[in-house]
């Protein structure tokens, strides 16, 4: 493939390989090899029109890590600010020699539009509340490291479903490789058809407490409350209550089981701090998990081997 705009774009068997790059890459990095010469001469581009922490610095060190050129662009400060559009700030990027464009934009469907202006690949790093692939792939090799497999994973995504491009991306790719997700969180958040229009095998459910003892894996995602109208959201206390993850809970879960968030998160509203910090939650370890991740991106669609 040339692009990754979608997980929808994985195969079964391009995404299986992904993760085994994601790991080939990890365990060089554990055995202290700090950097490839693969992408030597190659121009990544971090295009960025939305805040990121993990994702932006995660894909600069993962195309340094490769020896790539790195160039961050940030709407913050650029002439997007003078009223440059998508295009033309596109076509800026591809005079100056862009091999890869990582891009992140609050219109859904930014990727596919960049995908038509520019030469080199284009990946989403998350655009409005449509996709976020890289995520869903950090966190799937987050969950088979831990867990050994991916085929019938009994996976919970519980939360701010309806805005989350995380839930999204998860489902198409767990699916894709055999797990078996089920949404939870308020009517509101979760609109039946959008769990349908997913994934015709993907569970839905308003009733957290009922479903944490099958599960393998429970990933709680953040509230987005700046996306959100008041009339979606009751009230932070009355969501915690119903829909958040504290201790109790937590153990209510079978034994094996992982807690997962993609960061940010409102510590004390879908998640406790002390479930945050617990010795089953992999937060940070997703965060590491996404340098191997986008290094095997950024390694398999510039190298053309994906
Ligand atoms: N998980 C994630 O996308 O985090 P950032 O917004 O910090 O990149």
């Amino acid at each position: 493939i040339k692009h990754l705009r979608s997980a929808a774009d994985l195969d079964a068997a391009t995404a299986t390989l992904i993760l085994d790059t994601a790991g080939e890459m990890a365990a060089l990095a554990g055995r202290e090899v700090k950097k490839l010469p693969t992408l030597r001469g190659r121009t990544v581009v971090n295009l960025f029109y939305e805040d990121s922490t993990r994702t932006r610095i995660s894909f600069e060190a993962a195309a340094k890590r490769l020896s790539a050129d790195v160039i961050n662009f940030s709407a913050k400060g650029s002439s997007v600010s003078k009223g440059e559009s998508l295009k033309d700030t596109a076509l800026t990027l591809q005079a100056m020699g862009a091999d890869a464009v990582v891009i992140r934009h609050p219109a859904s469907g930014a990727p596919h539009r960049l995908a038509a202006w520019v030469d080199g690949s284009v990946v989403n790093a998350g655009d409005g509340t449509h996709e976020h692939p890289t995520q869903a792939l950090l966190d799937a090799y987050t969950m088979r490291s831990r867990l050994g497999r991916l085929d019938g994973l009994r996976v919970a995504i519980v939360g701010d479903v309806l805005h989350s491009r995380v839930a999204r991306s998860n489902v198409l790719l767990l699916t894709t490789l055999g797990a078996q997700v089920t949404l939870v969180g308020p009517p509101t958040l979760i609109p039946v058809d959008i769990a349908a229009a997913l994934s015709p095998q993907t569970k839905v459910s308003y009733d957290l407490d009922s479903v944490l003892p099958d599960m393998d894996v429970v990933m709680m995602l953040r509230v987005q409350t700046e996306r959100m109208q008041d009339s979606y959201f009751p009230s932070s206390r009355e969501y915690s209550r119903r829909y958040g993850l504290d201790l109790a809970r937590m153990r209510k879960l079978p034994e094996h089981a992982i807690v997962m968030h993609p960061g940010p998160m409102n510590r004390g509203m879908e998640i406790t701090p002390e479930v945050a910090d617990s010795s089953r939650s992999t937060i940070v370890e997703q965060v590491a998990n996404g340098v191997s991740a986008r290094m095997a991106v950024l390694y398999l669609l510039l190298g053309g081997k994906a």
